[in-house]
């Protein structure tokens, strides 16, 4: 067997560390947050130095606070491996886990904050893919043939009213069985998905099928989760929508239908009201227009997005409010917050 050999740079580097900390011997349920938070401290990136500080903080307190067991946590560990074990390329546990935790909903919430004009954001889901086709306006986003066809014809615009052209879009949505494409392990390419690009007056429009509801993955770790905690996993009817523009805020969305069984229990936390919609009929103007039948199904909405200096300036008002309800001084260091020891 060769002969195994240590780095001896990463030895002098680590005895160089050693001696500039404070010993750390004999630590205790007392003091340990303190030392980890010492040895954590000597990053230059201040804002990962909070970061962790914060986050052992809170896993500290977690343990002392309900008296962890050590298989408690031995048996969080074996949790979190599979949640990793059964992510693929097209299967994405962590997002899932932070779905269901509600983490997914308050990190979106906090980084995209919106004025009350615009359009509000919510979960993306494991679901979306960025390998869409571009397709023109008009197009039919879904093969499905049980699939019951829906016209979505909407609006893009600034919280000015004035029009947003050449904004990209992607929708995606499930088929009629309430899967998506990736889903699938023998397909032949995307489906239910596609990219458009606004025109000159802000618009887009294409056909689809009336979404359904659907359970989220629940063959895995996250399913086994949900079951113990006696919740169910479906999400209501929904489609899916991302914009993104120069010179804006990007924003991911979903519009829900109203009346679906679970638009009050979503297993990822993500209807809100401003999101729901009537699903319509296609009147005789617009079926001509669109080329669809009259009386087919219909969404409509009209998105607003708020600029990229809006959504910053928002973002920073609201982390100070934050910081000042919590007695901290804080200030804003590359547009996110940190300790200000000065
Ligand atoms: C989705 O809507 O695609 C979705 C969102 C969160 C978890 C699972 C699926
Ligand atoms: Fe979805």
């Amino acid at each position: 067997m060769a002969a195994n050999k240590h780095d001896d740079s990463v030895i002098e580097a680590s005895k160089a560390i050693v001696a500039s900390l404070p010993p750390m011997k004999d630590l205790t349920t007392d003091n340990i947050t303190e030392n980890v938070h010492a040895i954590n401290s000597q990053t230059p990136d201040p804002r990962l130095k909070y970061l962790l500080d914060r986050l052992v903080v809170h896993l500290h307190e977690l343990a002392r606070e309900t008296r962890l067991s050590t298989d408690e946590w031995m048996a969080g560990i074996m949790f979190l491996t599979s949640v990793g074990q059964i992510c693929t390329d097209v299967r994405q546990e962590f997002i899932l886990l932070s779905d269901v935790l509600g983490l997914s909903l308050l990190v979106d919430s906090i980084d995209h904050p919106k004025p009350p004009n615009s359009t509000e954001g919510t979960v993306l889901g494991p679901f979306h893919t960025h390998e869409a086709p571009h397709s023109t306006l008009g197009s039919d986003i879904s093969s499905d043939p049980d699939g019951e066809p829906c016209l979505v014809v909407c609006t893009l615009k600034d919280v000015s009213g004035k029009p947003i052209e050449g904004a990209k879009i992607d929708v995606w949505e499930t088929d009629s069985k309430g899967f998506y494409d990736v889903q699938y392990q023998e397909r032949d390419g995307p489906d239910g998905r596609a990219v458009l690009t606004s025109d000159k007056n802000g618009d887009f429009f294409f056909k689809a099928i009336v979404p359904v509801p659907y359970p989220i993955p629940h063959d895995g770790p996250v399913g086994k989760l949900l079951k113990l905690l006696k919740r169910h996993p479906y999400r209501p009817s929904h489609m899916h929508f991302m914009f993104a523009k120069d010179g804006f805020d990007p924003l991911i969305t979903a519009l829900y239908l109203r009346n679906d069984p679970f638009e009050s229990s979503d297993a990822v936390f993500g209807v809100k009201d401003s999101l729901v919609v009537d699903l319509g009929k296609v009147n005789a103007e617009q079926a001509k227009k669109y080329g669809v039948k009259e009386g087919s199904a219909l969404i409509e909405y009209d998105f607003v997005l708020v600029t990229d200096q809006e959504a910053q300036e928002l973002r920073e008002k609201k982390a100070m409010e934050a910081m000042k309800a919590q007695g901290r001084k804080m200030k804003m260091w590359k547009g996110l917050p940190i300790p200000d020891l000065d």
